[in-house]
């Protein structure tokens, strides 16, 4: 059997692994020049957090986490899954007598787990497992009074046969958790269960890390995604914030040295305002439903500030005619919105305002923004991000707390600095070429000082020919080879030659160490 990596996911090797870390590093610096500090999140949380944070109708939510059930009931989920879906359409007495069977095995290990409080107590748990019990009594019930043959007893068997395939489905046996896939969630989660409004100022948090999506993968989109995301919380909201962050973010971009990179911004108003303009935004979508697209249509009713995300050709002429959130903002969000523009201005910040910038995560009020980079196709969002004003006291915290925030596709990042010509190489700075014997203490005490001096360096474990050593050393990448052989034992120095372009000397230790620290790579 030969193992891959699974659809969507993929291994960031060397040395383009060096090229993540020093973004990262990158990323670690600006944000802590504007006070920010690292939090390092779980990868799992229950999966509730999402949906209310996120929200149900969101892409994300509702069809693109993976999530799982988290009990130690092996046995129990295996009869869940054999009683839900065993085919009991045409009742024969065969698939009776096993679906009876796995539910004579079932219903009585719930019920016991149940009592010891091994699995939640949860009201739709407590309705379930009565409804479930009650049903497998009835199903005997109607099997003993003749209900195998065909008649109105059969049709009652099987509708109480399906009545319990889908009840047990509800029995849940642990707690539902979801592999994050965002961390903005979290973020706020951690804020309110330590407390953070309490600490002095504004709560300003990094973070850099895996997401998981269940996405349909191509070029700049994964299953397993990196981001780089920060989160300010604190009582103000003030858009001088707003507008602190995006030049953070837009410093970190040029410390990468990633160019074409364009800011979107767009204020989507507030509980005030925003759901009049949903309304009306509805109410135009109605008249237009025959020339719109099946997700579309779909979203007239679940979420139509999604329309205005629709990528397909044939519906963006139709997208131009609706109304403007900027014509339906409240006065407070107006303001909001224009102080923003001031406040990037003041900043010699450019910008494109785009209307239809509404973002997929429910989250989200005022002010909204997302970076685009060249060479992703597509895929070209590289950063996403915006403003949460209710999401703290969503989740249960103070209702004085503001957040704004974003998160930057590293995978994408990373793309968009590889088209570009943007290379790492490993960076092995010494290769050490030892001949015979006696060499090798010489060469293994040289390679422990040389690394003691955060210098990188190679010492092949066994005795190799010369040529053959110094031929391995290039391929390496080094930049020097250190040769230690008879010679240099006895004059008691080092032959070190720079592989660029040949050039050799032969040095004393302490020399040694003086010119290849002086050297180092940056
Ligand atoms: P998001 O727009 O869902 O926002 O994701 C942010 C960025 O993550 C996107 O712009 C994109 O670069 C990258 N990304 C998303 N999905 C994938 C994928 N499947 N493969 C590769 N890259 C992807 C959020 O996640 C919000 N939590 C941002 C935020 C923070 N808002 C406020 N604070």
């Amino acid at each position: 059997m030969k193992f891959q990596a699974i659809k969507g996911v993929r291994d960031i090797l060397p040395p383009e692994s060096a090229l993540w870390n020093r973004v990262e590093q990158a990323a670690r610096s600006v944000f802590h020049s504007y006070g920010y500090d690292e939090i390092r999140l779980p990868i799992f949380e229950p999966t509730e957090l999402f949906a209310r944070s996120v929200g149900l109708d969101t892409d994300i939510v509702s069809k693109e986490m993976y999530s799982f059930e988290d009990h130690p009931f092996a046995d129990l989920e295996g009869l869940k899954a054999q009683i839900r879906t065993r085919p009991i359409g045409l009742v024969n007495l065969t698939n009776l007598g096993l679906f009876d069977k796995d539910l004579e095995d079932f219903v009585p290990k719930v019920q016991q787990a149940f009592d010891r409080g091994e699995i939640s107590k949860s009201p739709e748990n407590v309705k379930m497992i009565e409804t479930v019990s009650k049903s497998f009594r009835e199903m005997r019930r109607l099997l003993t009074a003749g209900g195998l043959a065909p008649g109105t007893l059969q049709e009652e068997l099987i509708g109480n046969i399906q009545a319990i395939q889908t009840n047990v489905g509800k029995i849940v046996l642990g707690d539902v958790l979801t592999l994050r896939p965002e961390a903005t969630a979290s973020v706020v989660r951690a804020y309110i269960e330590h407390g953070m409004q309490t600490r002095p100022g504004n709560v300003k948090l990094y973070y850099v890390g895996p997401m998981f999506r269940r996405e349909r993968p191509q070029k700049g989109r994964y299953r397993q995604f990196y981001q780089i995301g920060a989160e300010l919380l604190g009582s103000s909201d003030h858009p001088a914030l707003d507008a602190e962050v995006i030049e953070m973010l837009l410093a970190f971009f040029a410390r990468v040295n990633l160019t074409g990179a364009k800011l979107y911004i767009n204020s989507i108003g507030d509980k005030n305002c925003r759901p009049a303009y949903v309304e009306r935004l509805r109410g135009e979508l109605q008249k237009l439903r025959d020339k719109l697209g099946a997700d579309s249509q779909r979203r007239i009713e679940t979420n139509p500030l999604r329309v205005l995300d629709s990528k397909l050709p044939e519906e963006q002429a139709i997208i131009d005619t609706l109304p403007h959130i900027a014509d339906h903002l409240c006065d407070a969000c107006r303001e909001h919105y224009a102080e923003l523009k001031r406040q990037l201005a003041l900043r010699k910040i450019e910008y494109e305002e785009n209307w239809r910038l509404v973002r997929g995560l429910d989250y989200y009020m005022r002010t909204t923004f997302e970076i685009t980079a060249p060479g992703l196709g597509s895929q070209n969002a590289v950063c996403g991000g915006g403003r949460y004003d209710g999401l703290v006291e969503l989740l249960g915290g103070p209702a004085a707390t503001k957040g704004i925030g974003f998160a930057i596709g590293t995978d994408r990042l990373m793309l968009s600095l590889q088209e570009a010509g943007a290379a790492a190489s490993c960076g092995l700075e010494i290769y050490i070429a030892w001949m015979g014997a006696q060499a090798y203490p010489a060469a293994v005490a040289l390679a422990r000082k040389l690394r003691e001096h955060n210098l990188s360096v190679e010492l092949p474990a066994q005795e190799m020919k010369f040529g053959k050593s110094l031929n391995l050393a290039d391929r390496l990448g080094a930049r020097f080879a250190v040769i230690l052989g008879e010679d240099e034992l006895a004059a008691a120095q080092f032959t070190v030659k720079r592989l660029a372009d040949g050039d050799q000397r032969k040095l004393s230790e302490p020399e040694l160490l003086e010119y290849l620290t002086k050297s180092r790579t940056a």
